[in-house]
């Protein structure tokens, strides 16, 4: 079947999970990178495609931009595959909440995966997904295709509470403002790459504190190790969230 991956994933650990998925619905399925706000991502989809959703948790919800930008997405009871990659913490109300994003927009979700991924913050659970992680998406991938050859329509039932009851963290900034380095060669790829356009294009180091959404997409992606979060606030929080967040969790699959 015609399969897009339509992913959120400002440290790419959200699309790796989609995209294994997607990829095995239809081999080299298309994908759209929501990402980056400024990007037009206008696109319908008919009954006869299948489309794969991907975001991270933030403070148990998703992202508090996203709707947004999948409001120019349309399905027409195109069936919809939920996914959510979550630090290792929780997804709370998340993977819900993402089906009903993607319900709004004429979408019929037909399977649910709240996702495991190294977290933004502190070192927790450092490379995941990974090879294991993978195959258990490509496994669930392979059930989702016997649930669409056949028909079968169980109704999806996914965790999470309506009304939502957990975002206080997701829907304010967390506060985590990256620094930036003498190092920095004003190359520009963080103001380009920045989903919420939170970087000044002509002073990079400066960052509009009321944008950044602590994605941590910059200092990832710096070539150089100019951007960075190394105050000693963050530094503590870090240290004792990776000691409480130490226990794998394990992926989780709905059909
Ligand atoms: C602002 C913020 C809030 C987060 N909140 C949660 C959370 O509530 N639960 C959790 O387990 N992980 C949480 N995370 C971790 C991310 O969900 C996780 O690192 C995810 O893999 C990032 O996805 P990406 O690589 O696609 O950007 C949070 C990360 C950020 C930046
Ligand atoms: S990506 Fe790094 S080097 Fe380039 S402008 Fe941003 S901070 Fe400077
Ligand atoms: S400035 Fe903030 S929102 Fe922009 S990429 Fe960096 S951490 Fe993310």
């Amino acid at each position: 079947m015609k399969t897009t991956a339509i992913y959120f994933s400002p440290t790419g650990t959200s699309k790796r999970g989609c995209v294994a998925i997607a990829n095995v619905l239809q081999a080299e399925a298309g994908q759209i990178d929501v990402t980056i706000a400024q990007n037009s991502h206008k696109q319908e989809f008919t009954s006869d495609e299948v489309v794969v959703f991907g975001a991270p948790v933030y403070g148990g919800r998703v992202f508090k931009g996203l709707e947004n930008r999948l409001k120019q997405i349309k399905g027409n009871k195109t069936p919809c595959v939920i996914t959510v990659t979550y630090g290792n913490r929780d997804y709370d109300d998340a993977l819900l909440e993402l089906a009903d994003i993607a319900s709004a927009q004429g979408f019929i979700p037909i399977a649910g995966a709240a996702l495991i991924g190294e977290h933004t913050f502190g070192r927790i659970q450092v490379g995941r997904p990974n090879a294991n992680d993978i195959d258990e998406d490509i496994t669930f991938a392979k059930n989702i295709l016997k649930k669409l050859q056949t028909g079968d329509s169980n109704y999806l039932q996914l965790p999470g509470n309506r009304p939502y009851i957990y975002g206080a963290e997701g829907m304010k900034p967390v506060g985590f403002i990256p620094s930036t380095n003498e190092n920095c060669t004003s190359c520009g790829l963080c103001a380009e790459q920045c989903p919420e356009g939170a970087i000044d294009s002509e002073d990079y180091s400066k960052i509009d504190e009321n944008k950044c959404i602590s994605c941590f997409r910059c200092i990832r992606s710096c070539p150089v190790n100019a951007k960075n979060m190394e105050t000693a606030a963050y530094k503590n929080f870090a240290e004792d969230f990776s000691k409480k967040m130490a226990n794998p969790r394990e992926n989780q699959f709905f059909l």
